[in-house]
């Protein structure tokens, strides 16, 4: 299964995660709401990249002065929802149903060319290493020269292959998620098996110095050292 057809056909399973919290975004969107809030003083344009339904993202900007929210995703189902949970925040909003992959082709075609906030939250793992490493200079180019990347997302531990991180990670689950019946189980571990492809964090901090990133900072992991958030500005 494509990432794209669970994020359509199983948006309710990915909901059951965000309702229990099995992902941590409670204290990773808490975390972010402070990076932002710290961070910018001025009216923000911000695009986030794989934004779901933004339900999270919602709460996180609602105390930020957001002139404009510019979303892209491939799942209908999820803008569907995203449209009217970003109502809240009271500022012009694009919704866009399309592939991020590339993005250079897809925001160059939208005609939209700097922002000063860009997020990408549990989506950038879907991509192999190479185009990992391609979108993070992507990103650079269509970031305003104060602007900051945040980037959000699960991560191998530094000795973890992606075998290791796989058993890891749905042992956790078999354990943690306990609201999940074995069909929803199923589902996710099929997903997540074909479909996720963790780097470690020392690899996504490196690419973005690559990248010419002037700074990468690691701001927040959750206990278990699965999830991590990670800002790269563009000047110090
Ligand atoms: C795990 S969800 C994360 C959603 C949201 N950012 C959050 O943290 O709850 C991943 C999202 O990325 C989207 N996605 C995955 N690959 C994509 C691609 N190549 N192009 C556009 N969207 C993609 C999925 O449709 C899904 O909405």
């Amino acid at each position: 299964m494509y990432p794209q057809e669970f994020f359509s056909e199983q948006w309710q399973v990915y909901q059951k995660i965000l309702d229990y919290d099995y992902m941590g975004h409670q204290g990773i969107y808490q975390s972010l709401s402070i990076i932002l809030e710290s961070s910018f003083k001025a009216p923000i344009t911000f695009l986030e990249i794989g934004c779901g339904d933004a339900r999270f993202t919602t709460k996180a900007l609602s105390n930020l002065d957001i002139s404009s929210y510019h979303g892209i995703d491939i799942s209908p189902v999820a803008l569907e929802l995203a449209g009217k949970n970003l109502k809240s925040l009271g500022c012009p909003t694009v919704l866009v149903e399309a592939d991020f992959n590339p993005l250079a082709e897809q925001l160059t075609r939208d005609q939209y060319n700097s922002f000063d906030c860009i997020l990408i939250a549990f989506a950038l793992h879907h991509l192999t290493y190479a185009q990992k490493d391609h979108f993070i200079g992507e990103v650079f180019n269509f970031l305003h020269p104060q602007g900051k990347f945040i980037l959000i997302d699960i991560v191998r531990r530094d000795n973890e292959d992606r075998q290791d991180f796989l058993r890891r990670y749905f042992n956790d689950m078999k354990r943690d998620w306990v609201e999940f019946t074995s069909d929803d189980y199923l589902i996710v571990e099929s997903h997540v098996s074909s479909s996720d492809f963790p780097e470690t964090k020392e690899d996504l901090i490196a690419m973005g110095y690559k990248n010419n990133f002037k700074k990468v900072e690691y701001l927040y992991q959750d206990e278990s050292k699965t999830m991590a958030t990670l800002s790269f500005s563009r000047n110090i």
